[in-house]
């Protein structure tokens, strides 16, 4: 059974696409099989590993929700041995209102996952920017959430809902749903107020915040228009390093 994390944020632009990929990017180097889901309909992680969207004529994430395709049907390769990616579009921000009152339709990613029948090591969920029914099925699909949190003054806002929906679905559908660790992203080293966030968020919450921390890195940025992860675009980066550490603290913790 493969270990499945979510990650998630519901506040926009926090990094979440950036860590889901890379950190897919060297769980992968580490030997471990790993999935990543593109679970968003902006489909970031899906160009961000250099997929053309207009070419999916497979299928996407919007198929296996709608359960026109399993979830092995869309599972494409990518240059990157042992990362698989299941990609998604737009299209799946129409799933919501298409499954309206449908049944299961919370658990319908965690029965795809369920059923896939390859053994992977890890699934990576790469989560869209909202509470919505497709971060729903995220959070019960998966055993962990790994929360990236923007080092900004507003970081913590909004954070109260998340955290409270996690705890609905603790109760109602995934009792063993877990916080694997807050990750901060784009940590400004040379301002205060980066460093006064990052002691914040440790505050808020104790033994959950990565040792790592993901500094602002312009290589991060620009490895997606090239369609590889950081660690194929500049591996001796400051975020590649990065990356690559969380990427162990994070099998250390799944082990654990
Ligand atoms: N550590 C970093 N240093 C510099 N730029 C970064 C870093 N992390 C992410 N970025 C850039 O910031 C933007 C937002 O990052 P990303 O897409 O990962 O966030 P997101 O939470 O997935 O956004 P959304 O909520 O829209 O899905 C992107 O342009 C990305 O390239
Ligand atoms: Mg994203």
């Amino acid at each position: 059974m493969p270990t499945v994390i979510a990650v998630t944020n519901q506040k926009g632009g926090v990094g979440k696409t950036t860590s889901a990929v890379n950190i897919a990017f060297y769980l992968a180097k580490n030997g471990k099989k790993t999935l990543l889901i593109d679970f968003d309909p902006q489909g970031n992680a899906t160009s961000g590993l250099g997929i053309d969207k207009q070419e999916l004529e497979t299928g996407t994430m919007s198929d296996v929700m709608l359960e026109t395709k399993t979830l092995q049907e869309v599972i494409l390769k990518t240059s990157v041995k042992g990362l698989f990616l299941a990609p998604a579009t737009p299209y799946l921000a129409n799933t919501e209102a298409e499954l309206a009152g449908a049944s299961r339709r919370f658990s319908r990613l965690k029965n795809a996952i369920g059923t896939t029948g390859e053994t992977y090591d890890y699934v990576i969920i790469d989560s869209p920017p909202s509470l919505s029914l497709l971060t729903v099925n995220g959070l019960i699909a998966a055993r962990y959430v790994l929360l990236p949190v923007q080092a900004e003054f507003y970081a913590l806002e909004g954070l109260g809902q998340l955290l409270e929906t996690m705890k609905l679905v603790r109760k109602n559908m995934n009792p063993t749903l877990d916080l694997i660790g807050v990750l901060p992203t784009m940590v400004d080293g040379r301002t205060t107020l980066s460093g006064q966030v990052h002691e914040e968020i440790k505050k808020h919450f104790p033994g959950k915040v990565f040792k790592t921390v993901i500094p602002r890195n312009i290589r991060l940025a620009e490895a997606p228009s090239h369609g590889v992860p950081i660690g194929a675009y500049d591996r001796f980066s400051k975020g590649a390093r990065a990356y690559k550490s969380v990427t162990k603290e994070l099998i250390e913790r799944a082990g654990a």
